[in-house]
């Protein structure tokens, strides 16, 4: 791997101190990263790089998932690290920024090559990538990079405003997008599941299967974040990116050899056969929620209208299902139904294929269950199929089988590791494309509108359940019903 200089621009913030520095230790920990390798820092609070350093090494006693047993082995990662005081918006800093990076470059002897990554607010995204171009940090005689994470944009416009500034700056191939679910260890499975078992990959169609459930329920709330989400909501927080995301990595059918180019060419053809739901029609297709007070694990929790910093009366979703169609070959008259929201009874990131059952009609028999196969996320990582046979011992109950890929979670590598070795590496594989971001947006558009205008109710769920009534009647419109562990 390339020696390089991560520069990182809001290392004061929460994202750094939970997951990058993390991220990054543990990499280190794996000898994942380059030998030689400078990290600077940049934040608005007056510190001095020992200070930094320690600040960081106390991020890794609490958020890592290896622990540093002691000084020695946390030190020559600290080593590293450098700190910069610097007001990202005014062209003056970022000379001092050159400075600093060219001054450490030549201490360590390394090429010109830079990872610039933005753990900022958004609004903030262009400015930077701006100066970069012009104070001349972005025109080493290395490489690159721009690491930048959701929101790319609170809409369809906004979206193509910000890209084409970046591209004042960047090349698409110099920026990783990063959606986080992309990172998780099951999700990049799925690259690999279907076309590595053929037993799968002969299954994966409309022949066999007859529907798609993709869930991403959460127990907490709107946390501390009323400023951001009450413009935002679950359609833009997590079903934009994510849940399409999950949806595209399930449905894609991947020619051999897998490769980064193939990935992206199967996303965006998947989203552009995504049948459009327009505006006026969104009522019957999208069920949009709230969450209402409640009790999440025996404890009462108020309604979101009475969460700090939330208008007493907001229409913002803290919940969405939606019913989707893939107007193409294999997922013709196959339905999608996704589904994800705040508050939920469980925290649970799953995808369950449903298998038709031809012969069911003409031999019924009374407690089949349909063939499930489930993938789960979230708690643990593992994959269900649900076959039918009766276990004699438990009065000839039907029994799941199982294959667990669950390992020690102080050893299954977090999102943000996989994501941040494969940038360094240049494998943009696992980040949102342009073109991705930009169908995604088109096919969310009339939705959020209709949101907007308020074209569709917003039901109130209680906290604690699985989202309003009206979500299970988008399943039951074609005989269908979600299916939950219990
Ligand atoms: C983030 C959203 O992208 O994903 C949060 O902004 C959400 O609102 C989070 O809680 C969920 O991520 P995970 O990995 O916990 O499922």
């Amino acid at each position: 791997m390339d020696a390089m200089t991560f520069v990182l621009f809001g290392s004061t913030g929460d994202l750094a101190k939970r997951k990058l520095f993390p991220a990054l230790y543990n990499l280190f920990l794996e000898q994942k990263l380059p030998q030689a390798f400078s990290v600077i820092n940049l934040g608005r609070k007056p510190l001095s790089d020992e200070e930094f350093q320690a600040y960081v090494e106390q991020s890794l006693h609490t958020f890592s998932r290896r622990k540093p047993e002691d000084r020695s082995q946390v030190e020559p990662f600290l080593r590293n690290f450098r700190y910069l005081d610097m007001d990202v918006t005014k062209p003056e800093g970022y000379r001092e920024l050159l400075k600093r990076i060219e001054e450490r470059e030549k201490e360590l002897n390394i090429p010109e090559n830079r990872m610039f990554y933005l753990s900022v607010a958004p609004e903030f995204f262009d400015v930077i990538a701006l100066n970069i171009k012009e104070s001349g940090l972005g025109s080493g005689r290395g490489w690159k990079r721009l690491i930048i994470e959701k929101p790319f944009g609170h809409d369809l416009p906004s979206a193509r405003k910000l890209n084409a500034k970046l591209n004042q700056a960047f090349e698409e191939d110099e920026i990783y997008r990063i959606d986080h679910y992309l990172g998780k260890p099951m999700v990049q499975n799925l690259e690999t599941l279907i076309p590595a078992n053929p037993v799968l990959k002969a299954l994966w169609s409309n022949q066999y299967i007859a529907n798609i459930q993709i869930t991403a329920s959460e127990t907490v709330g709107v946390e501390e974040r009323a400023g951001y989400y009450e413009g935002a909501g679950a359609i833009r927080d997590m079903f934009q990116n994510h849940m399409l995301q999950l949806l595209m990595m399930t449905a894609m059918h991947l020619p051999t050899p897998v490769t980064e180019q193939n990935v992206r060419k199967q996303k965006s053809s998947l989203l552009k056969s995504l049948r459009p739901i327009c505006k006026t029609e969104a009522a019957r297709h999208v069920v949009r929620g709230q969450y209402g007070a409640g009790e999440i694990h025996g404890q009462a929790v108020p309604a979101y209208r009475d969460e700090p910093g939330v208008d007493a009366a907001s229409m913002t979703d803290t919940f969405i299902a939606a019913r989707l169609w893939i107007d193409e070959f294999f997922w013709k008259d196959v339905p999608i139904y996704i589904r994800t929201g705040k508050r939920m009874k469980e925290k649970s990131t799953r995808i369950v294929l449903e298998f038709k059952d031809r012969l069911k009609e003409q031999n019924a028999d009374a407690d089949r269950m349909p063939n499930l196969l489930t993938i789960q996320i979230n708690p643990d990582e593992k994959i269900t199929l649900q076959l039918n046979g009766r276990n004699p011992l438990k009065n000839g109950r039907m029994e799941p089988v199982t294959l667990d890929f669950s390992v020690p979670s102080d050893q299954m590598p977090e999102a943000y590791e996989l994501l941040l070795f494969d940038a360094l590496k240049g494998d943009a594989t696992f980040f949102a494309h342009w073109e991705e971001v930009e169908l995604a947006w088109k096919w969310v558009q009339p939705l959020v509108e209709a949101f907007e205008e308020n074209l569709l109710p917003l039901h109130v769920y209680p906290a604690g359940s699985f989202g309003p009534a009206m979500a299970d009647a988008l399943l039951e419109e074609q005989g269908f019903h979600w299916w939950h562990d219990e």
